[in-house]
């Protein structure tokens, strides 16, 4: 008896029972002799009397290898296997001609038939040569199965990897809102809008994932800044406002060397640059602001008008939003405050 899983012309391995070998032939005597000679070496056939019966029982049964002939009335043996091939190019097929039909055999081969009969065949090479495609439909299987494995264990992984460094970015932005107890929750927020709003722009996936990050630690360089001066009672001096906005650079110095971060880096730094060069810490100008930068901008000042600060109280939403269509073309990018308020990013958070 063979080994698991090895061939031989005398004893070829079984099948799974739910698998089938399909043999097409319009001569009902040969269909019979070719299904009840590989019946009897263990394998489940199925019959059909024409290439298009065949193609109506593809989907219907556990098909992994056809055995045809190739000349029937109606569709031939070749039509049919390049149609098989379109359907599944991992399913075999066996064709069966007549000794002066080697040129149209050739030509099969040379269209994709795992094989060729002549007939009168010798049973045992027509039960070798259906070992041989069963065991190379096995192989196909398997293979299939093992590269969707890899890819699933490729994406969890990912997945995993991507989870494990928002949740690091998410404990960071924890701490940043731990220093400065009024822009508790800025974070998330600007988040959630900047989101919002890179997909109406259209950004692509990794630029929304940039995004994401860079809203979640755009402040981070406040760690930097005394925490008397961020949560100070009454307005700062020009000292105080001075060191506050060094938080861009500082988060620049503490971010800029993380390879998971550096892309995220230009929106951090430019994300209190305005559009008439009056912003910090370059005093960039309109475009040559990152596209970046300038999404993040508009969520951040409608939530910094919205909140509550130790110096002021919260602004009224429609008051926020007409602050910023105020400060269109000088302090905002024109188009993002559009999109902000067209699609109503802000009433996202149900502000
Ligand atoms: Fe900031």
């Amino acid at each position: 008896m063979s080994a698991p899983g090895v061939v031989s012309a005398e004893q070829p391995a079984p099948l799974d029972e739910e698998d089938v070998i399909l043999v097409v032939d319009d001569d009902g005597s040969i269909r019979e002799l070719i299904a009840d000679v590989l019946t009897a070496k263990g394998y489940t056939c199925a019959t059909a009397e024409s290439a298009e019966q065949a193609l109506e029982m593809l989907p219907t049964r556990n098909v992994s290898l056809v055995i045809s002939d190739i000349y029937m009335s109606g569709m031939t043996g070749v039509d049919l296997l390049a149609k098989v091939s379109r359907l599944d190019p991992d399913l075999p097929v066996i064709l069966i001609t007549g000794m002066a039909d080697m040129d149209a055999a050739i030509e099969a081969l040379k269209k994709g038939a795992y094989d060729f009969l002549t007939k009168p065949f010798h049973l045992d090479n027509l039960a070798f040569s259906a070992a041989r495609g069963l065991e190379k439909r096995r192989f196909a299987v398997e293979r299939k199965a093992y590269q969707e494995f890899l890819e699933r264990t490729v994406a969890k992984r990912t997945q995993d990897l991507k989870q494990a460094n928002l949740d690091l970015i998410l404990a960071l932005s924890e701490a940043i809102e731990a220093k400065d107890r009024y822009t508790r929750g800025n974070c998330n927020r600007v988040r959630v809008m900047s989101q919002a709003l890179g997909a109406a722009v259209g950004m692509d996936e990794k630029s929304l994932e940039m995004l994401e990050y860079a809203a979640l630690l755009h402040d981070i360089g406040k760690i930097a800044v005394p925490g008397k001066i961020l949560n100070k009672k009454g307005p700062l001096t020009v000292e105080e406002f001075a060191l506050i906005k060094e938080h861009p650079l500082a988060a620049v110095k503490m971010l800029g060397e993380l390879a998971l971060l550096r892309p995220a880096v230009p929106a951090i730094r430019g994300h209190h640059e305005r559009l008439d060069g009056r912003g910090y810490p370059d005093g960039l100008t309109g475009d040559r602001i990152p596209l970046e930068a300038r999404i993040l901008s508009v969520p951040d000042a409608f939530d910094a008008m919205t909140s509550q600060r130790p110096y002021r109280p919260a602004m009224p939403v429609d008051a926020a939003m007409d602050e910023l269509c105020l400060g269109k073309g000088t302090q905002f990018d024109p188009q993002l405050v559009d999109l902000f308020l067209e699609h109503a990013i802000s009433r996202k958070l149900n502000l």
